[in-house]
């Protein structure tokens, strides 16, 4: 059967299990970029996405104020900032699918569909680098209980592609960028070469998530003639609960597109 890249997307966020999730979502992609190479594009076609993506039994998913803190010195704190990350990993599997999918009225360009599909590869790919580092340490995904924070704010944005993309690549997967060298210190110092190899992979290609985001943001916001940087403070404040917090990455920001007067303004809460 030939399914149009939307019926991809919307076979991705119905697999509930997380290593089949991503078996489909990186032979999707395979199939995409053949398609495009040989110079026959898949259609995008239509399917409707589901407004939450099918999710394993395990974890357990909490509040975020509920989910326990994690003391990162010990063996069974690296096994939960491991577990973390696996979870925002599956979050941006579907979040990456559901935005090729969620939007159909809204023409782009094949290029923002192939970055969002070599996104979503991606984050396939690191979900099962991160789940092999946590049978490794005899856990595995599922073992803790993770939060529903991500998910949240692919809600909220559902009906706002310019809202999703300054949340989504812009403020969480930029936050991303902050936080992961010093998790790749932490392993390092324990010794952990596999995580550390996994963390290295997932740093050097998420600064490609945060450009493609910068990049289609800037372009739709340029098709109407406006100024990127008020509409990008404006979109967070109103989709993104809570300041941004430094330190920042700016270096990595930078290579991503990604001013400094993007993220400073947003560190003081909102008065307005
Ligand atoms: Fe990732
Ligand atoms: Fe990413």
């Amino acid at each position: 059967m030939t399914m149009s890249l939307r019926q991809m997307a919307v076979d991705v966020l119905s697999t509930a299990d997380g290593r089949e999730k991503c078996a489909r979502s990186r032979r999707h992609a395979a199939d995409w970029f053949a398609a495009r190479k040989a110079g026959t594009p898949i259609p995008l076609g239509h399917a409707t996405p589901p407004l939450a993506p099918a999710r394993p039994d395990r974890p357990e998913l909490l509040d975020p104020r509920d989910v326990p803190r994690r003391r990162p010195g010990s063996a069974q704190g690296r096994i939960a900032i491991l577990h973390a990350i696996a979870h925002i990993e599956l979050n941006a599997v579907d979040l990456h699918w559901d935005l090729i999918a969620r939007f159909p009225e809204i023409d782009m360009p094949l290029g923002f569909y192939d970055d969002w599909v070599k996104a979503a590869d991606e984050e396939s790919k690191h979900f099962g680098l991160v789940c092999d580092c946590l049978e490794t340490l005899g856990s595995h995904y599922g073992a803790l209980p993770a939060h529903t924070g991500m998910w949240r704010a692919a809600e909220d944005t559902a009906s706002d592609i310019l809202g999703r993309l300054a949340v989504v690549p812009m403020v969480l997967e930029a936050r991303g960028l902050d936080v992961t060298p010093g998790m790749i210190e932490i392993f390092t110092r324990a010794g952990m070469d596999d995580a550390v190899a996994a963390l290295n992979v997932i740093y050097a290609e998420e600064v490609g998530h945060v450009a493609y985001g910068s990049k289609w943001f800037n372009f739709l916001c340029g098709r109407e003639g406006k100024d990127p940087q008020p509409v990008f403070l404006e979109l967070v404040r109103r989709y993104f609960h809570g300041p941004l917090r430094p330190p920042f990455n700016e270096e990595k920001r930078a290579q991503a597109g990604i001013p400094p007067d993007f993220y400073w303004p947003l560190t003081a809460p909102d008065l307005g």
